[in-house]
């Protein structure tokens, strides 16, 4: 979706950045999407004015953190997307809380807080994406959720069309799901975090540093694991005992590594990979019974 020239002015006035036909696969760790007009949010407190004007525009949008966890339509797309500019560090300590940007990187937040005594978060080291996501997600690895850490978020709500502060126990976090609307925006986090010597969390970081490298396709394109575990199963496990492993629709492949990852092992399209989701929630379904949910967030024209 394009925007046009006065759109483009207003835009600029409230101090965002316009970036036209943007291809969305670059910004993507499945390195796939089609194209559109991305908006650089550079300034906070002006987010309510350029939702109402998008709104006032009929301007339909979507909200791109990191690109870690999304499958994105391929073509020219019919929303434009909001984008937080990345920030460097992006995290501050205040006692035994860390307060931090949405667009931060995770891992960069799980190590800058190791290095000031606080753990908790080592299972998150090798998750990639930004905190903003991490915590709309409720991300999760090795029995840490980052939702457990939750002091306070301070987020642009749709329901209000204004930012706000929310307490951590009004939020609820549940497995990969949030009470979060989904066209809230997610700005800054306070995280509390336990007081723990440096070098017994750059320990557990290395652990599971270990067992992430030892089964999962870390050099490959991918979005994580594509569909949730059922309660008390492992997907992985389902799809890698019915065969599946090195599946392919054009060029989405079921990884042969990990079974619930599946890569982009060329130029894959957006229709492959839901081919493929498609082919082996039917056959999973046929053996287990199970209807598998996608984990993955899928953002179709
Ligand atoms: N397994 C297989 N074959 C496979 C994959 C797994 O037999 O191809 C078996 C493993 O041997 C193990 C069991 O299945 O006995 C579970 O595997 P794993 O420990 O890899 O955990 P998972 O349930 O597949 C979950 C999360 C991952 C997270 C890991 C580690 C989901 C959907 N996945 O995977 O999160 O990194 O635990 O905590 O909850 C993600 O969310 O994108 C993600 C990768």
């Amino acid at each position: 979706m394009r925007i046009n020239g006065t759109v483009a002015a207003r835009l600029n006035d409230l101090g965002a950045e316009l970036r036209p036909g943007v291809s969305l696969a670059e910004h993507t760790s499945l390195g796939i999407g089609g194209a559109t007009d991305e908006i650089v949010l550079r300034r906070y407190d002006t987010i309510p004015q350029i939702m109402r004007l998008l709104a006032d525009e009929n301007i339909p949008h979507r909200f791109l953190g990191g690109g870690t966890n999304v499958l994105i339509a391929d073509g020219e797309l019919p929303w434009v997307v909001l984008h937080l500019p990345s920030v460097r560090p992006g995290m501050r300590i205040e006692g035994n809380a860390a307060v931090v940007e949405a667009s931060a990187d995770l891992g960069g937040m799980v190590t800058f807080c190791a290095k000031h005594d606080l753990g908790g978060m080592e299972g998150l080291i090798g998750v990639p994406g930004s905190v903003g996501g991490a915590l709309r997600m409720n991300a999760g690895a090795y029995g840490t959720q980052i939702g457990s850490y939750v002091r306070e978020v301070e987020l642009y709500r749709a329901a209000s069309g204004e930012i706000e502060t929310l307490r951590g126990n009004d939020i609820r976090f549940d497995y990969r799901h949030t009470s979060f609307a989904p066209e809230d925006m997610m700005l800054r986090v306070k995280l509390e975090l336990p007081s723990k010597p440096y070098k017994e969390i750059l320990a557990g970081i290395r652990v599971c540093n270990e067992k992430r490298r030892a089964s999962q396709p870390l050099n490959q394109k991918s979005a994580g694991c594509i569909f949730k575990n059922p309660p008390g199963g492992s997907v992985g496990r389902m799809i890698d005992e019915l065969g599946l492993k090195g599946q392919r629709v054009g060029d989405a492949m079921v990884s042969e590594r990990h079974a619930n990852f599946f890569v982009n092992a060329g130029s894959a399209s957006c229709a492959d990979m839901r081919g493929l989701m498609d082919r082996v929630r039917e056959q999973v379904h046929a053996a287990y019974g199970i209807e598998l949910e996608h984990e993955v967030i899928v953002w179709q024209n």
